[in-house]
């Protein structure tokens, strides 16, 4: 079966951006607090904007870096857990936005952080029954609008911003692996009508969970395709906590260098914080041609994926 070649990303954020010290004046913390537990200095956060239209210039970014006509795609799919509607899905608003044709198909996927990799891997699996040649997946999140700016322990790790990416079948190497565990107590928010509306999580178990979930993801990716670290050019975490990260990397010594961290400006954007990474690597000139990454997340569900992509 054939893989994906990511063509080109894109990115958006608010124009806000709000740091430790801000957030110490309305919840009792500190920037020191917050920049040795977790890595975050900063964290964008939506006024005018939203997730939509956070989610609508992230795409329009990813199309013109790709110099493709809106026409060549048949695939939308948007990851978030915080769309500006219940439903209409962030696709097909993104398509009406847009101006893509009502032909093609556009549906959100709900897998929390770890949404953008299973998205990745649902237009890996569609694209080759498709009349058009690229597929556009978008991150996008709104996190500022489901925190509680009463619980010190989770309002300072959240941000707003959206990446985008396009892809297309090639006959590049793609391996993934995806985990589910239904599990409400570790991570959780409610659905519309259901109470209030906010991310309860109990953190020291996330942590845990977080750093053997990634570095199952990455082991299991190597071995099932006979590599080892020193195959892989970076390695691409869901950026929820800098020391999570930390964990991560101590498990594969010596390849600490490998490991992209851009927490620090952004805080954890959950299903855009990866496509936010890879643009700013693919910005940065660091998405090689011919080039191995693996891209591994974790979040609610508890979901969790490694993708193995060959750039
Ligand atoms: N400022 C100051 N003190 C704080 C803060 C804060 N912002 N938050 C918690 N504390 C205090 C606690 O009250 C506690 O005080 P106590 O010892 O007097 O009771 C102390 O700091 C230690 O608290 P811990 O929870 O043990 O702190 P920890 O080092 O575990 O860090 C954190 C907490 C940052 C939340 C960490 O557990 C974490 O990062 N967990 C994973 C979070 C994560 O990855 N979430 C992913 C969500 S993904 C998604 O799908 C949405």
């Amino acid at each position: 079966m054939k893989g994906i070649r990511i063509v080109a990303t894109g990115k958006a954020l608010p124009k806000k951006s709000v740091s430790n010290e801000e957030l110490s004046s309305i919840v009792e913390t500190s920037d020191e607090w917050i920049v040795t537990r977790t890595g975050i200095h900063s964290r964008f956060q939506c006024e005018e904007e939203s997730c939509l239209t956070l989610a609508v210039e992230a795409a329009r970014a990813a199309i013109e870096s790709a110099g493709i006509s809106k026409e060549e795609i048949g695939l939308i799919l948007a990851a978030s857990t915080t769309s500006d509607y219940a439903f209409p899905s962030t696709a097909c608003m993104v398509q009406q936005q847009l101006g893509i044709s009502e032909e093609v198909t556009a549906f959100d996927i709900s897998a929390a952080c770890t949404g953008f990799l299973f998205g990745l891997g649902t237009a890996r699996a569609l694209l080759p029954q498709l009349p058009k040649r690229y597929a556009l997946l978008v991150g996008a999140e709104q996190l500022s609008r489901i925190i509680d700016y009463t619980d010190r322990s989770t309002c300072i790790l959240f941000g707003d911003g959206a990446g985008a990416v396009i892809v297309e079948s090639a006959d590049h190497e793609f391996y993934q692996k995806s985990w589910s565990r239904g599990d409400v107590s570790a991570l959780s928010c409610h659905g519309p009508g259901l109470g209030e509306q906010h991310i309860r999580m109990n953190g020291s178990e996330v942590f845990r969970f977080a750093v053997s979930a990634m570095e199952q993801g990455i082991t299991e990716v190597l071995q099932d395709r006979n590599l080892t670290m020193e195959d892989i050019d970076l390695v691409v975490c869901h950026q929820a906590n800098a020391r999570i990260i930390g964990h991560v990397q101590r498990k594969f010594r010596g390849y600490e260098d490998k490991f992209f961290i851009n927490i620090d400006s952004y805080a954890n954007t959950s299903a855009a914080s990866i496509p936010l990474a890879l643009d700013d690597l693919n910005k940065a000139g660091r998405l090689k041609g011919g080039s191995r990454i693996i891209c591994v997340g974790f979040g609610a569900g508890l979901t969790w994926s490694s993708a193995l992509i060959e750039l």
